[in-house]
């Protein structure tokens, strides 16, 4: 999704926006610009494509200046090329955005009406041209970005630059993110702390609809209607070392190999061999779930397959009625809520716009309360929850996301744990089930061990164009997930079914073309799976399984080399550690088709847009 960088300094900020725009590369974009102000002119660099192919134009005819904005683009209106590129100019103004502004239409008829011709296809253009105009009536820029962000709806994060106001950049934010770097003598802004960590660790984090100018020596936030606000500066905890790749060929690879250490820092003071402290949920959280009656599960992509396992886990241990959705779905329908139902936002980066929405949403559909499950602690999810649980997996940069499923999957495990407690789960089941949850970062290490098999078994992959994984109970949630890592790195179409449904439809598709990855850990439904494996072995599907050291009576289900068996650490904790060589899977077969793995085509890390 759209990335930003501003910056006011006594050098030259060009270098400064390029690497800031580097570290925002994670959150996929298919162009990329900047602008830096010169005396009495906006100097400006934009190309399609990749960072460095902008920074090579600017290379080849550098500019000085030390007030400028930056930007990635994720197209949304216009495709991507250098003219719907950002930043855009109107004038004097230079401007980049991240949202989308709803009534653009509307405006963009008013101002042609009025005689301006656009340039580009761009919502973004329009704000640009209405600053303008404004400034060109008189206004200052703080004034003029004030009176015409109030006329837009939608979602924006903006900076803005006034060619006759060097040293000042304005920023806005509105459902999209956006946070202020405090320097010493300069100051910047962000769209995240990752994009400012070479120049500052201290930021402030923007509320909705605030409106912030920065100068060199000065940050002053102003609330919709122009009074001036006080936000707190926090340190922040990224640091540059986190989002180094390291030893790493991919980003992705790197955030697989973390996940013992990453769920390990997710569980570590939050579970003990007495079971969950107390109040890990947040200050009388545990009062709070005490009442529950029920759960609303709401997220997307991969952060909506860890609430349907916990769907699964809470509903078998806390025996409470549990519903996941997407969160596109749930904020535009009129979903019943029972009463003393808990909502959860499960998002890894919460900004995730549709998420976030939902969440505003549920206020006003009376839920007892609310929590996020979330992995960056100044988001918005996180600030507007009534209870949190963070997730400790650190910057995650590869687009698809891996070890922030498996902390999330940690932290769904510690909520299923102390609402069955509540709920008079036998104490010697639920230590039992506490000390799987405790062994979840070893099983994971177990797990990643078998890394030189799978990168073995993805010769199978490079040349199929569709392939099916099947899964069981709690485990039909960690298929979805290896089928969508398959999809978003390597563009081979996977599909995902509950093993008892082939027969229903997709058996259609098996023949000796089609791979079937079953996930297959021992329990209850294992002979059931095993059943359902039978009838693709009967129509010369290739079957690929993963097992566990349990289920030896695999043997013979797969050809040789197909078949990888492991240590699961027990039937609760399998989905979490039953993930990994899936990720693994998709991560090899990525490697071997040659694709962007850590930015696949198309896809966004943290979609900040509906
Ligand atoms: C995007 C990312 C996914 C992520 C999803 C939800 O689609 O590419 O990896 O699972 O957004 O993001 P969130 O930050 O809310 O977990």
């Amino acid at each position: 999704m759209c990335g930003i960088v501003a910056a006011v300094a006594q050098r030259d900020v060009a270098p400064l926006l390029i690497a800031g725009l580097k570290a925002l590369e994670y959150r996929g974009y298919d162009s990329a610009g900047l602008a830096v102000l010169e005396p009495g002119a906006i100097r400006r660099v934009r190309a399609k494509g990749k960072v460095r192919e902008m920074e090579a134009r600017y290379l080849a005819e550098p500019f000085p200046g030390g007030t400028g904005i930056a930007h990635t683009r994720w197209a949304t209106h216009g495709v991507p090329n250098e003219v719907n590129a950002h930043p855009h100019v109107v004038g004097r103004v230079a401007l980049v955005h991240n949202g989308i502004i709803e009534n653009y239409a509307e405006l963009r008829r008013a101002l042609q009406a009025r005689g301006h011709q656009f340039a580009s296809e761009t919502d973004t253009e329009v704000m640009t041209a209405l600053i303008n105009e404004r400034i060109e009536a008189g206004l200052g820029l703080r004034e003029a970005v004030l009176a015409t962000v109030r006329e837009l709806d939608g979602a924006y994060a903006i900076a803005v630059i006034d060619r006759d106001e060097p040293g000042h950049v304005v920023g806005a934010r509105r459902g999209a993110p956006l946070l202020v770097g405090v320097g010493i003598g300069e100051n910047f802004l962000g769209s995240d702390a990752q994009a400012l960590v070479q120049v500052t660790n201290k930021v402030i984090y923007l509320d909705e609809n605030d409106v912030v100018e920065i100068t060199r020596d000065q940050v002053q936030v102003y609330t919709l209607d122009g009074a001036p606000a006080e936000r707190a500066t926090h340190e922040s905890e990224v640091s540059a070392d986190a989002v180094e790749r390291g030893e790493y060929r991919h980003y992705m690879q790197k955030e697989i190999f973390e996940q013992p250490r990453a769920v390990a820092d997710t569980l570590e003071a939050r579970i003990g061999p007495h079971g969950v402290l107390p109040n890990i949920f947040g200050v009388a959280g545990d009062a709070v779930l005490a009442k529950v009656k029920g759960l609303h599960i709401i997220a997307c992509g991969t952060s909506y397959h860890a609430g349907l396992v916990a769907k699964y886990w809470i509903e078998q241990h806390a025996r409470l009625p549990v519903s996941v959705e997407v969160a596109s779905e749930y904020r535009y329908r009129e979903a019943v809520v029972p009463e003393d139902t808990l909502f959860v936002a499960i998002s890894q980066s919460g900004e995730t716009a549709d998420t976030l929405a939902a969440m505003r949403e549920s206020k006003q559909r009376g839920y007892l309360a609310t929590l996020a499950i979330c992995n960056v602690p100044e988001s918005s999810v996180v600030r507007e929850a009534d209870l949190k649980l963070m997730t400790r997996a650190g910057p995650e940069i590869g687009v698809a996301s891996t070890k922030a499923f498996t902390t999330q999957l940690a932290a769904l495990g510690l909520l299923t744990l102390q609402l069955a407690r509540q709920r008079g789960l036998d104490e010697a089941r639920y230590l039992a089930l506490c000390e799987q949850l405790a062994h979840l970062p070893r099983a994971i290490e177990d797990a990643l061990a078998l890394e030189p098999q799978i990168a073995e078994l993805a010769a199978r992959f490079i040349h199929r164009q569709h392939a099916l994984f099947l899964g069981r109970g709690a485990n039909y949630p960690v298929a979805l997930e290896g089928a969508l890592k398959l999809k978003e790195i390597s563009y081979i179409h996977a599909e995902a079914y509950p093993a008892g449904e082939l027969k229903h439809g997709p058996l259609a598709l098996v023949d000796e073309s089609m791979p079937v990855v079953a996930v297959a850990p021992s329990g209850p439904l294992l002979e059931k799976l095993k059943s359902n494996l039978q009838e693709v072995r009967a129509r010369g599907g290739e079957l690929i399984v993963f097992a566990d050291d349990g289920a030896t009576s695999l043997d013979g289900y797969a050809a040789k080399g197909a078949a990888l068996s492991f240590e699961s650490g027990g039937d609760f904790i399998a989905p979490a550690v039953f993930t990994v060589p899936l990720q693994l899977l998709a991560y090899h077969v990525a490697v071997l088709r040659g694709t962007d793995v850590d930015q696949p085509r198309n896809l966004a890390k943290s979609v900040t847009v509906e």
